[in-house]
Order: structure tokens, then sequence, then C-alpha cells
């Protein structure tokens, strides 16, 4: 049974597990109905307003890479059932709807565990013109904690199954493939193509192919 650690507000449930972890605990979910210092990759804010669900918890690291993409398989498969919408996954793995951003993922890793933080904009208002809630698009208000324990569930799943399996599901449901994109470590713009049977994105820049392994990519408009 995972040790449930409640807070209506903290700072970050991603820094609160971290220091879980350095006290040698294991096995534990964070979440907060608010959090006022919420942080995405690269160190970036996550802003994290009443409404939203927004929960970090450990898991062994099994040594797999493709883990983080796996990660947001598992979440997208349990949105769409949830909302009966389509989702598709950018790479490494935000979660795309409407070609905005609905949810954020980011695993650390921590000893031999990853703490895995996830941000989903279920019921919250966004800033962003890049985002979107899932309320303003199907009109269904869910329970955050029932959400919250069926992706961990999905997840726990979805890690040990065959890569291939992984990799199939994230190509079907790649965002931006055959677009223009930024890509932020090669700090230009190119055509995304695919990803490898190793996760790495597979681009085209300046009539050549190159495989990506780390960063982001943003659409060009
Ligand atoms: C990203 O897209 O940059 C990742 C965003 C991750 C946000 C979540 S919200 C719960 C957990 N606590 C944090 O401070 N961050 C993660």
């Amino acid at each position: 049974m995972r040790l449930e650690y409640h807070f209506e507000e903290i700072s970050s449930t991603q820094e609160y597990a971290k220091e879980l972890v350095s006290q040698g605990k294991d096995n534990f979910v964070v979440f907060s109905d608010i959090q006022t210092n919420g942080r995405g990759r690269f160190g970036r804010i996550w802003n994290a307003p009443h409404g939203g669900l927004w929960f970090s918890f450990d898991k062994k690291y099994s040594g797999n890479v493709l883990f983080t993409l796996a990660v947001g398989v598992a979440i997208k498969e349990v949105l769409e059932e949830e909302y009966n919408t389509k989702l598709l996954l950018k790479w490494p793995n935000d979660l795309i709807l409407d070609e905005k951003k609905v949810g954020g993922i980011i695993c650390e890793k921590v000893d031999d565990a990853v703490i895995i933080g996830i941000g989903i904009n279920t019921n919250n208002k966004v800033e962003l013109d890049t985002a979107i809630n899932f309320f303003e698009k199907t009109q269904k208000s869910k329970d955050n904690y029932l959400i919250m324990n069926k992706i961990i569930n999905k997840i726990e799943n979805t890690v040990n199954l065959d890569n291939r399996k992984i990799i199939e599901t994230f190509r079907k449901n790649m965002a931006y493939k055959g677009k223009e994109c930024f890509v932020s470590v090669l700090n230009q713009k190119a055509k995304i193509l695919d990803i490898a049977d190793n996760g790495n994105l597979i681009v085209e820049v300046n009539d050549e192919i190159e495989e990506v392994f780390s960063g982001e990519i943003n659409i060009c408009t």
C-alpha cells in the first residue's frame, strides 16, 4: 500500500517527494490541491492552482531507457478513457490536447528511485495560450484523486511492458510528426520524422537525418 501525503497547499510535491527519498522512505505518493512553487522541466515554473491534479510518487528505477516514454503512454491511455477524447504525445512526454499542452511530466532519479512528477490541467484555470484544461474541452469534471490512482496503477503496468509495445504506441500517437519544430538541443528548426527503437527523436535537419536524445521540441508557428 502506498503511503499518501495530501496537502491543501505545498511548495512543490516533487521537492517534498525528493526529501522523503533522502530520508530513506519509499512507496509513497505526495499530492496537493495547490502548489505555490511548482516546478517543470529545465527548472521552469509550473503553474499549479486549485482544481488541477498535481502529484509526485516514487518508483524503483528499472534501468529501462524508455521509462519516461512509458510514463507518458500510460497517462495518455488513462486520460483518453476518462475523458473520452484523443490525446497526442509530444516527445519526450508532454500530453497534447487540441495542439495545446494539457499535462506535463518530470522524471528525476534520486539514488535508485525515480520520482515521477505529474501535472494535469483537469479542472483548473490555465493562463498560457499554449495550454488547455480537460474541463474546457469535455465539460467533464472528474475526481482528481481517482484519476491519480488510475494513473499510478497504469504506470506500474506499462513500465514492465515490452519496449516494442511502448515504442509502437508512442509512434502511433506522436504529435507534430512531419512538422517543422524548434529542437532545443540542436538550437535550430528541424523536421520531426519519428522516434527510434531506443526512444531517441529522429529529425531531418539541413538535409541530414539526426537522432536527438534529450531536450524538447516546440512547434514553429
Ligand atoms: C513539465 O512539463 O515541464 C513537467 C511539469 C511537471 C509538473 C508536476 S506538478 C506535480 C509535480 N510537482 C512539481 O513541482 N512538478 C511536478
